[in-house]
């Protein structure tokens, strides 16, 4: 099967220049000034970006958390996903307590293989890694599983202590793979969130109330700290403010190895979401909180001077009715996470390139590129080149859409960015050479997606 993506603009993290591209085999094979081929499929991308496949390193299908699970499937998020201009999720596999790391990943194995319309890979989050275990890191880094999220929150859940943290830091180090942190002070948190319910403060707003800033900036100073002890690089997931970016900031600026993600519920919201009426401030409750406004033009200048690397969704979403009601009476029992996945690319293009903030380039990088090499899986993904995957969206600068739970595809009833207005469109997708969107409309087939073996944490700069 021989398409060819005709007339169109192809923009890397690097290149911008108007050309053709053939695909074969589901792997761009050639791309030069004008194809003459006779081809079995032609799409002409006139008027439009072609750009690489959209990468979110940060996803939850299926999470249990809090007594229930995230309710988009692998099938449902990774269409939800495709639709947005993404064809590579990582998602997160979770080792229950006293669990083997391989035993976890198969469970998660068996949820994902077959249902998606996107390629996927996993990290593995370790809840349990006495001594014995560190092994197994090295034995998972060989399967393509070369990350691993660790908490520094939720104790009793998912918390682990400091030793713990540096131990699987020299482990995965020695191997070439990547610690992600999550990084807030949860010891602490967990007693301001005490107090709170205590005085009989349960509603929503008091989730953010009770995680302040410098909670998460203490996070990740010891975080980076700690990585700088060991000697390896981190990776800091979604961090949220001012006061953790600084953290970053300054660590790089002394050499250390420290990369971070910011997501786009920090750079497009702000902490008024939870003066909104009754309860609707649980469509918000995700971890880190949203922050106060002034926050955002500090995490866009943390990416455009590059000290924030990447864009991720931490796409967990809980639906309104029943799930996010679960802590009704309870802000500490509303499920922790928003959806997103779907929303990523329109988001940031708009924001960030028309509204002038970040070059088309840098857009191309911080939704795809820079997540392929910290992530080990450049140059396979996160560009348009021979040999790629050819894992292409086909994008509309100019056109408008208004986001709403009423058009989304993701299996969630409400969306966090209601009635917003974008500019730029995702209208067509391949997923290494296959069509999943065609102008708008879903024609992929869920199981079409593979699972991708990760190589080793490769510097992005
Ligand atoms: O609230 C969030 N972020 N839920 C997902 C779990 C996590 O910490 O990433
Ligand atoms: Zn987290
Ligand atoms: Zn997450």
């Amino acid at each position: 099967m021989k398409t060819v993506i005709r007339n169109g603009r192809i923009v890397t993290a690097v290149d911008d220049y108007d050309a053709d591209i053939l695909i074969e085999g589901g792997k761009v094979v050639m791309i030069a000034k004008a194809i003459a081929v006779d081809a079995d499929r032609v799409i002409d991308a006139k008027g439009r970006l072609v750009i690489p496949g959209g990468i979110d390193p940060h996803t939850h299908m299926e999470l249990p958390f809090g007594g229930t699970s995230a309710s988009d499937t692998f099938e449902t998020g990774t269409r939800a996903a495709a639709h947005g201009g993404t064809t590579t999720i990582i998602d997160f596999a979770v080792q229950g307590k006293g669990q083997a790391l391989n035993q976890a990943l198969d469970g998660w194995f068996k949820k994902a293989e077959g249902k998606t319309s996107i390629d996927y890979g996993f990290h593995m989050i370790c809840t349990d890694l006495p001594d014995e275990r560190l092994p197994e890191m090295k034995e998972l880094i060989r399967q393509g599983v070369s990350s691993f999220k660790l908490f520094m929150a939720y104790p009793g859940v998912f918390l682990v202590d400091d030793a713990t943290i540096y131990k699987a830091m020299l482990t995965t180090g020695e191997a070439g793979g990547l610690i992600c942190m999550h990084a807030e002070n949860g010891v602490v948190i967990d007693a301001i969130v005490k107090r709170a319910l205590a005085e009989g403060k349960t509603a929503p707003k008091y989730h953010a109330l009770t995680r302040p800033t410098k909670a998460e900036a203490e996070g990740v100073h010891r975080a980076i700290a700690l990585a700088e002890i060991a000697n390896t690089p981190v990776y800091i997931v979604h961090l949220s403010c001012d006061d953790s970016l600084q953290e970053v900031t300054r660590a790089r600026d002394n050499g250390t190895p420290a990369y971070a993600e910011t997501c786009p519920q920090y750079l497009f919201l702000d902490s008024s979401v939870y003066e909104q009426p009754g309860f609707e401030g649980a469509k918000y409750v995700m971890t880190p909180p949203i922050r106060e406004k002034w926050n955002q033009e500090k995490l866009w200048r943390g990416l455009q001077f590059n000290d924030l690397q990447v864009v991720s969704t931490d796409h967990c979403p809980f639906c309104f009715k029943e799930q996010k009601e679960l802590g009704l009476n309870d802000f500490s029992k509303i499920p922790n996470g928003g959806p997103g996945v779907e929303d990523r690319m329109s988001l940031v293009y708009n924001g960030g390139v028309a509204g002038g903030k970040i070059s088309l380039n840098r857009f191309v990088e911080i939704v795809s590129t820079s997540a392929a090499k910290i992530f080990g899986l450049f140059p396979r993904k996160g560009t348009i080149a021979v040999g790629s995957d050819a894992d292409i969206v086909i994008f509309d600068p100019d056109e408008e859409k208004t986001i709403s739970a009423k058009t989304h595809h993701m299996n969630v009833d409400y969306s966090a960015y209601e009635g917003m207005k974008v500019r730029g469109v995702t209208k067509t997708v391949l997923s290494r050479g296959e069509l999943v969107i065609e102008e708008g409309k879903y024609v992929g087939k869920p199981g079409h997606g593979q699972y991708v073996k990760r190589g080793l944490f490769n510097s992005p700069r």
